[in-house]
């Protein structure tokens, strides 16, 4: 089997990516232009997705504000995507929030229920359309979103989060049955706990929470860099027959949870 090892695995790719201003969606980005891909950062936090493109150099990334809940927004964005860099070949649904930390059903708001829906899932439906206007008339393309554990753990996260992240497994398989006609994959990824703004500042989680959530695979510690590794392998042809899956980036929890 040929090594892949060093080799650029995107190389001539133009890739965008929501929510890429920080935390997984900012190691995916800068992991994407490693391996030759040119990639837009789509995100509402203009200062820290300004700071990621300048640090990746304007011919490799642009930043373009991009609320994943306005329809216009994304529209925009694909549209840049393409203008900008001749074409879009990978686009990652990301962009995500955590909501209220609060598992009580009795104590959850409607008002939270429906934001968390709203950029986790709708956001990612407008995201997968945009995209797909694009890559249907060139027969081709490449979409990923980021699920989650709670996606196949009862349990783990709040009601809207957990309900999005299903719906993200959903939308990932009908999107996949649709455009495979048209040789558009479509996969997403679901990653265990990771130390970013959500799981930090969202949930509230300390040093002694996450030490102890790391049981799995001999107490290795889930990053960034682990999940932005798992979306560049479905993002490259090596996952070139890969469509509609679910990849779990979780050490084995999942798993451990379900016998
Ligand atoms: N951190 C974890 O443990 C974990 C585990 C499983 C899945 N995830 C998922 O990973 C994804 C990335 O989260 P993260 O952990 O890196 O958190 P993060 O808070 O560091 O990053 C989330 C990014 O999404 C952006 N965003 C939020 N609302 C947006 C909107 N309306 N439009 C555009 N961008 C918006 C934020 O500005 C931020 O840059 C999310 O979908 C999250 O649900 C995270």
């Amino acid at each position: 089997m040929a090594s892949t090892a060093g080799a650029k695995r995107l190389d001539g790719k133009v890739a965008l990516i929501t929510g890429a201003a920080r935390g997984i969606g900012e190691a995916t980005a800068r992991l994407f232009c490693k391996h030759g891909a040119k990639v837009v950062i789509a995100d509402i936090l203009d200062k820290l997705g300004q700071q990621v493109a300048d640090d990746l150099g304007p011919s490799w990334a642009i930043f373009v504000y991009c609320d994943v809940t306005i329809e216009s927004d994304v529209a925009k964005a694909v549209d840049i995507a393409v203008s900008t860099f001749g074409k879009l070949d990978i686009f990652h649904n990301n962009a995500g929030i955590g909501g209220e930390p609060e598992s009580n059903i009795l104590q959850n708001t409607q008002t939270d229920f429906e934001r968390v829906l709203k950029v986790n899932l709708v956001g990612y439906f407008l995201g997968t359309k945009h995209a797909a206007r694009v890559m249907i008339p060139n027969c081709s393309g490449n979409i990923i979103m980021t699920a989650s554990s709670a996606a196949s753990v009862a349990g783990v996260a709040p009601h809207a989060y957990v309900c999005s992240k299903h719906g993200v497994v959903g939308l990932t398989e009908n999107a996949a049955t649709e455009l495979g006609k048209y040789g558009v994959r479509v996969n997403c990824i679901s990653p265990y706990l990771v130390d970013t703004h959500l799981t930090r500042v969202d949930y509230k989680y300390t040093d002694d929470d996450f030490k102890k959530a790391y049981t799995y695979l001999n107490g290795a510690v889930l990053t960034k860099d682990d999940v932005a590794m798992a979306a560049l392998f479905l993002a490259s042809d090596e996952a070139g027959y890969i469509s509609g899956h679910n990849l779990l980036v979780d050490g084995g929890f999942s798993i451990s949870k379900s016998i």
